[in-house]
């Protein structure tokens, strides 16, 4: 049973200009959006957490996907699990969203209490010939990517997921997750749909008029230019950057430290991109002062300037891994004109705030940026559901990288309407 209209939704797929921004309905239509959540959020595997946030037997994390709801759980023969965070009696909720402690997962309804396996080991008045061990929670995919936990809401995930696992973790290992913890989480709202908070993400273009903390480590034209429409110093800078983006990779990769780009934005289901650049000043991290914000370096890595190592997935994620801290991000649509973006800094787990880092410096660049990237979506919500808009070209130097995303986006959608 679906609540839309697939002809409908095909018909505005098939006349899609490529190279153009979508057509309103797209971003505000709820019915799209339950075609999204079906056709993407579904059926795709989708970055929800990291593996430091439930370290011992027993920790729980609960995180809400659109209308599902999934528990992540260590157990107490050290692995984790995902389960659906709906009790098999009568469909409660075992755990509100968030992080939990707990002994077994019981029911706040009747008090069903199942193991942190999953099975159902309690359940009082069910009379006899009741059979436990059909009840048991139900399973949720889930794979940990050098500790990034990626989880599937359906049956059949893609399985395409081990051999992006294969590729990324030699990238990912060196800055050791699992010996990491969450030093802070900001969860922020974006008035606009999903799409474009992703397509946003895709690109730089906006970045010199707006993000002028995050312009500070990160070069402006790291994603494409207009070479004819740069200016002599710009052209300098920009040459500048191409030099060092070579000679970094050749001194990382000697020193065992896997940088070149891999892209797979949209050849896929589980569309990937992954490389590590150089960062301005220091070259350490993605600070105010480019330096790194904390004092106890993660993993094996000891070149201070180890750059930013960025991996994005489709559809819900990126990431930026550096020589001290991590910064985490996942893109949870909400409504059609709603969508959480959850931000994780991590640093390693024997870094103590006030000693070893400063939570503000650590911070900065991406709260600032975060905001100011609201704004931009949200006003961009504002003007594409406003009856005067016509679908703008994509800019053929800088937002490449955005046509892939929505290359692989109606892609996967056209291939769930059939
Ligand atoms: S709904 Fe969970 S025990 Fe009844
Ligand atoms: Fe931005």
């Amino acid at each position: 049973m679906t609540n839309y209209d697939i002809a409908a939704i095909r018909d505005l797929v098939a006349r899609r200009r490529p190279r153009h921004a979508l057509e309103s309905a797209f971003y505000t239509s709820p019915e799209i959006f339950a075609a999204d959540m079906d056709a993407i959020f579904n059926r795709h595997w989708l970055y929800v957490a990291v593996e430091c946030e439930v370290p011992e037997p027993g920790d729980a994390l609960a995180v809400d996907i659109g209308k599902s709801s999934v528990i992540i759980v260590r157990g107490d023969d050290a692995q984790v699990r995902a389960f659906h965070n709906v009790c098999r009696h009568r469909g409660a909720r075992l755990l509100p969203p968030g992080p939990a402690l707990v002994g077994n997962l019981v029911c706040p309804y009747h008090a069903w209490t199942y193991g942190l396996d999953g099975a159902l080991k309690f359940a009082e008045h069910m009379g006899d010939g009741f059979d436990r061990a059909c009840l048991g929670l139900r399973p949720v995919a889930l794979r940990s990517m050098a500790g990034l936990l990626f989880v599937c809401l359906s049956d059949d995930p893609p399985d395409d997921i081990d051999d992006v696992v294969r590729q990324m973790e030699p990238y990912l290992a060196p800055h050791d997750l699992k010996n990491t913890r969450v030093a802070h989480t900001a969860d922020l709202i974006e008035y606009g749909n999903w799409k474009l908070v992703l397509e946003n993400n895709r690109e730089c273009y906006h970045c010199m008029p707006n993000h002028p903390e995050l312009t500070i480590p990160l070069f402006a034209y790291g994603f494409g230019f207009a070479p004819e429409e740069l200016s002599a110093e710009d052209l300098a800078q920009a040459e500048r950057y191409e030099t060092l983006r070579r000679t970094s990779h050749d001194r990382w990769e000697a020193a065992g430290l896997p940088s070149r780009l891999i892209e797979h934005l949209d050849d896929r289901p589980t569309g990937f991109r992954t490389e590590r650049l150089p960062l301005d000043g220091s070259g350490e991290s993605q600070t105010m002062d480019t330096m790194a914000a904390c004092r106890v370096p993660l993993g094996t890595l000891r070149d201070k300037a180890a750059g930013g190592l960025h991996f994005w997935t489709q559809p819900n994620a990126w990431h930026h891994f550096m020589g001290d801290h991590v910064v985490t991000f996942s893109v949870i649509p909400l409504d059609e004109g709603r969508t959480l973006v959850r931000t994780k800094w991590l640093v390693h787990k024997d870094a103590v705030e006030g000693r070893d880092y400063d939570l503000e410096n650590l911070t900065s660049v991406w709260n600032a940026t975060n905001r100011q990237d609201a704004d931009l979506v949200e006003m961009t919500q504002r003007g594409v559901a406003d009856p005067a808009y016509v679908p703008g070209p994509y800019s053929p130097h800088t937002e490449g990288l955005v046509e892939k995303f929505m290359e692989w986006y109606l892609a996967r959608l056209k291939a769930h309407l059939g």
